[in-house]
């Protein structure tokens, strides 16, 4: 669907929440404040959908109503009414409205209607909205947003892509994604580790062997890249992987093919590599380590993982993530809160293990937790200690208004899962607004570029 669905609502507040909604649903969705404005808009951006108040300053809904049956027939139109004036409602429909809504609009009502009306009328569902397509990633940062973008552009390709990041950054869900954002994602996705196993064992891993092909053969076996098909390849730890069997792999990837052992039947190639290392691994090609030409290959598409302390916007979003499955998963409920000051400690730390130490740490205290509130206390001492300058300031006194300002936009921020549109809403502000807070209280990094895209 690419024509968008326009929003004729005077009260400011209210456009604002229902533009949210729908974009939410992944609709594209326009706005007007009066009739007048909408007629234009109507002229100009061909909307597949329209939803007017009936009560407007200037024409009434209504009367748009009549004018939109005029000249563009086909788009349909929607009419919300206030509670109790159903005459007007019983006008609208009489003068050609799809349907009607009582205020207050009932989300789950709007967007059903939307879908319904929509389908009728031809239109294809939305795309399927972004928040769908973050592939588990969580995070505020540039980083994340740029990862994001990345594995859009990168997925339908075939080239190979080499991962790169500290251990715990998140090489395997980048790996993931990028499997469920290809055209191969009906396809399987196979990870091997090729860390710590004798070549012998690699080799047969990885290409599969025939029946007696070694002692203890016993029956033939398919290999990873074998059973991977059409789909993607994990290679992990691929720094580690044994010289001879570099020379192997590079073989296979050049020639798109790969043999059990024990057999002459080549095989083609036809999954996608995705390899990751965390160990600098044109380091180790300068080491003698690994084959600077199995390294080439693979690194078609780099992709860099920068560390949590180098994006710590991210860490007070994944925190309330981990809390809040963590207590999913364990039964918890209410669930597990924290206070500034202990996310404060946790923003400043350096996290050598990056978001696998922190989903671990978090874990450890939700389940070691009585009181139902993490406090910087329950803290292991080396995290505790660490003073927010590094982060963000944090006071305990009631009086602070800094401090009570950044918990209340984390709360909007928390409530609408880090949408920053609905958050602004929420507060009360605008979306550039609720983004200046953001920075002035750490949530976003200054190279966080201003993104107006959507702004109200
Ligand atoms: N941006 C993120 N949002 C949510 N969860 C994340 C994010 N990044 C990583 N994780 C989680 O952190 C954990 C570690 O991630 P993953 O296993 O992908 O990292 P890795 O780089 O492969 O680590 P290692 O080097 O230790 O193998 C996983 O549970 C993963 O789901
Ligand atoms: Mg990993």
């Amino acid at each position: 669907m690419t024509n968008p669905v326009l929003i004729v609502e005077d009260e400011k507040n209210l456009r604002r929440v229902l533009v949210a909604v729908l974009e939410a649903e992944g609709y594209p969705t326009i706005a007007a404040e009066n009739a007048e404005e909408a007629l234009d808009m109507i002229q100009t951006k061909h909307p597949a959908l329209v939803l007017t108040d009936q009560r407007l300053p200037g024409l009434s809904g209504t009367e748009l109503l009549r004018r939109i049956k005029e000249t563009h027939p086909e788009i349909p139109v929607i009419i919300s009414t206030a509670y109790g004036e159903i005459e007007q409602a019983v006008e609208a429909i009489k003068a050609g409205a799809e349907h009607y809504l009582t205020k207050p609009v009932d989300e789950g009502e709007l967007i059903a209607l939307i879908r319904q009306t929509l389908a009728r009328h031809g239109e294809s569902l939305p795309p399927l909205h972004r928040e769908l397509r973050r592939y588990g990633l969580i995070g505020v940062s540039r980083v994340i947003e740029t990862l994001l973008e990345t594995i859009d552009l990168v997925a339908p390709a075939p080239s190979n892509v080499l991962i790169t990041g500290e251990s715990g950054t998140g090489k395997e869900l980048v790996a993931r994604a990028l499997h469920q954002a290809s055209p191969r994602a009906e396809q399987p996705f196979v990870a091997f580790n090729c860390g710590a196993i004798p070549l012998e064992l690699v080799e047969s891993e990885i290409f599969g062997y025939e029946r007696g092909a070694f002692t203890g053969a016993t029956r033939a076996q398919a290999g990873k890249l074998e059973m991977a098909a059409s789909g993607t390849l994990f290679l992990d730890e691929v720094g580690d992987m044994p010289l001879p069997m570099q020379v192997k792999m590079l073989r296979a990837l050049q020639e798109r093919e790969f043999t059990r052992l024990g057999t002459h039947q080549p095989q083609r190639l036809a999954a996608r590599i995705v390899a990751a290392t965390h160990v600098d691994l044109a380091k180790a090609v300068s080491d003698g380590h690994f084959r600077e030409d199995l390294y080439y290959r693979l690194n078609v598409i780099p992709l860099h993982i920068p560390p949590l302390r180098q994006r710590r916007a991210d860490i007070a979003p994944l925190v309330h993530h981990f809390l809040r499955q963590i207590c999913t998963v364990i039964g918890r409920d209410p669930m597990v809160t924290i206070a500034p000051d202990a996310l404060a400690a946790l923003e400043a730390y350096e996290w050598p293990g990056n978001i696998r130490q922190l989903e671990n740490l978090l874990e450890r205290m939700v389940v070691l937790n009585r009181h139902g509130h993490l406090q910087r206390s329950d803290l292991p001492a080396e995290i505790a200690r660490h003073q927010s300058d590094n982060a963000f300031p944090t006071s305990s006194s009631p009086f602070d208004l800094p401090a009570l300002e950044r918990q209340t936009v984390l709360n909007a921020l928390e409530k609408t899962r880090f949408n920053q549109s609905q958050a602004a809403v929420l507060l009360g502000i605008s979306r550039k607004q609720l983004r200046t807070k953001m920075k002035n209280i750490g949530l976003l990094g200054d190279q966080d570029g201003e993104d107006d895209t959507i702004d109200t």
